[in-house]
């Protein structure tokens, strides 16, 4: 060992020790008299000391050590005079007797410290750099954490890891696939798979009955904050379950994950139906951190004479608490931000509650004190409160309403990163309608059960087909998402001429698993949770980039080795494809 200690753990007990450190420089402070190095490693930080009255030799070498060069020290630990209280070791310092560096360095394009100079194209060029950085180092640990612990939780609830293939043909997720060619055989190609989705079902007819695997998936889609071409899924299936068994057992796996990993007790999930979580926050993965829920408020606001609200099929509003001293400014500003092409609202109708129980509204041409009064019993809204209202055709309006709520509460400060408010939401439908193509989508995968007593409106109102499908939330991030699978031919054969496959087309892609479940399949469903996604938010963040080691840009680039990259002719002409 190149040491007999790290650079995060010497304090006040080792006083007096002879101790050997291995590590980077992060600062070099020549004080003419002193030079004060600060030596990192992946533990933490510790201030060498040279003192340059004593030994020259080892003075000239400190004096030129450069920012990243690494090095190994032997010396003694003594207490600092002035003491650094925000470290650890900061109680202590290294009296250097002995100064070997391992290697020089290059100086680093950023500063490696927690607050960086480096903007996020030259930190992801530099990745090897970035990493050791605290702040994205942590996250990295974390998500090793969360990873152990994962496996720790399932392994004793009997679930057992099994590793499927990469190189596979498509599978159902919806999005496009990545495709590898095939050298061996011409002009085909393998699929990576957007998920184990089949192969989990397979494992159930092969009756592996509690199946898991941390797994990485591959989906090339728009990319966004919480979206990575290549990212990791804990993948789960189980057989003979309904699915209040799965929803308790991995709520038990969340809940186990909270408390190892940071310490959080949480309470029993909230469930909540998808129409419900559409009419009460707009969205189906709503953050329940915090309230202003939507009130639908046509009874109280129509036949006015106020055309905007006559003519719309929905009027809704949320209480804002506390919101009535707005500045016209702000409300000025939240009315721009409703119109902003990413909002999509016409405007915005206010209604402040004052102080001495009068009313003052965006709309008092049309609307009376007694009007507005009966607007604030319908919201619930007190003195000091205000109404905001958004009103058009209803799904557009709602999306519009859940921006606006969301915009409002991180304005607010009201989503605290330390904070988690999980929940389930159940009930998705099972089909959406996709205007491309014409036709019904199925809304998870295609292998996912409608719920029995809606079967029959399959044929007459498919839109309002519920299905045996969830989805685990945790503030306003779709987490997780699962379902009951369908084990029974008959039911799958009538699936998919709901969602248009011909016998030929639906044998063409899933033959495998159609004769599969000829076999003995037994009931089963299951669930994926988004592992990166899990990491960030525990890690009090929403983008999963810093808790990916390696992670591609919005471009679906990799900057640092420079991927995608075009290939010689030689290894086209080796898998027998021409470029045009
Ligand atoms: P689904 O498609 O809902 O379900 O995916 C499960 C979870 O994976 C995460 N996720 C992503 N994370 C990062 N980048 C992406 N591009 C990305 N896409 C999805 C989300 C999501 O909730 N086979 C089914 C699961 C099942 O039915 O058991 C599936 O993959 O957090």
């Amino acid at each position: 060992m190149l040491r007999t200690h790290t650079c995060g753990e010497l304090d006040i007990n080792n006083i007096g020790e002879e101790v050997q450190l291995s590590g980077w420089v992060q600062k070099n402070r020549d004080l003419g008299g002193m030079t004060f190095i600060d030596l990192r490693d992946r533990y933490g930080i510790t201030q060498l000391t040279f003192n340059m009255d004593e030994s020259s030799d080892l003075c000239e070498k400190a004096r030129k050590l450069g920012r990243e060069y690494v090095i190994k020290v032997t010396g003694i630990v003594i207490e600092r005079s002035s003491k650094n209280k925000s470290i650890p070791t900061g109680d202590i310092e290294i009296i250097v007797s002995d100064l070997i560096v391992l290697n020089a360095s290059k100086t680093p394009p950023f500063t490696i410290e927690d607050e960086t100079d480096g903007g996020d194209k030259l930190r992801m060029k530099y990745r090897y750099l970035d990493i050791r950085r605290k702040p994205v180092k942590e996250n990295l640990m974390l998500r090793a954490k969360v990873s152990i612990e994962t496996r720790k939780y399932l392994d004793n609830q009997g679930f057992c890891e099994v590793e499927t293939p990469y190189l596979i043909k498509s599978t159902p997720e919806g999005a496009r696939d990545f495709v590898v060619p095939s050298r061996m055989n011409e002009g085909q190609f393998y699929a990576l798979p957007q998920s184990p989705q089949t192969f989990k079902q397979l494992l159930m007819v092969a009756g592996m009955d509690k199946y898991y695997q941390i797994v990485k998936c591959f989906r090339d889609e728009d990319l966004r904050a919480d979206r990575q071409p290549e990212f990791t899924q804990i993948d789960c299936e189980m057989s003979f379950v309904e699915q209040e068994d799965i929803l308790n057992t991995f709520e038990g796996l969340t809940r186990h994950l909270l408390k190892e990993v940071k310490g959080v007790e949480l309470h029993e999930f909230p469930r909540i139906t998808y129409d419900d979580a559409m009419k009460k926050y707009g969205s189906d993965k709503p953050d329940i951190r915090f309230g202003m829920k939507f009130v639908e408020m046509n009874e109280v606001c129509q036949q006015n004479n106020f055309v905007v609200f006559d003519s719309a099929e929905l009027v809704v509003g949320i209480n804002v608490k506390d919101g009535a001293s707005f500045s016209r400014k702000q409300i000025d500003k939240l009315t721009d931000f409703v119109k902003t092409p990413q909002v999509g609202a016409k405007g915005l109708v206010y209604c402040k509650c004052n102080e001495d129980g009068t009313f003052k509204s965006s709309v008092d041409k049309f609307f009376s004190q007694e009007d507005l009064n009966n607007w604030a019993d319908k919201c619930k809204a007190a003195s000091g409160d205000l109404i905001l209202i958004l009103s058009g055709e209803k799904l557009k309006t709602r999306k519009a309403l859940s921006t606006l709520r969301l915009h409002l509460a991180e304005e607010l400060g009201l989503r605290n990163p330390e904070e988690f408010a999980p929940l389930w939401v159940l009930d998705f439908p099972l089909l959406e309608w996709d205007e491309e193509t014409n036709r019904y989508h199925a809304m998870h995968h295609p292998f996912t059960s409608p719920k029995p007593n809606d079967i029959e409106k399959l044929d007459t109102d498919p839109a309002a087909v519920r299905a045996n499908a969830y989805d685990l939330v945790i503030n306003g991030n779709e987490i997780g998402g699962g379902s009951i699978r369908i084990h029974d031919g008959e039911l799958q054969k009538l699936m998919f001429k709901h969602l248009g496959f011909s016998d030929e087309e639906a044998k063409e892609q899933f033959g495998f698993l159609i004769k599969a479940f000829e076999h003995g399949a037994p009931p089963h469903g299951g669930v994926a949770f988004g592992f990166d996604r899990l990491c960030a938010i525990m890690g009090g963040q929403e983008n999963i980039r810093d808790f990916i080691a390696f992670p591609k840009n919005n471009a679906g680039r990799d900057v640092m080795i420079d991927s995608p990259s075009f290939i010689d002719n030689e290894q086209l002409n080796e898998l027998n494809i021409k470029l045009k």
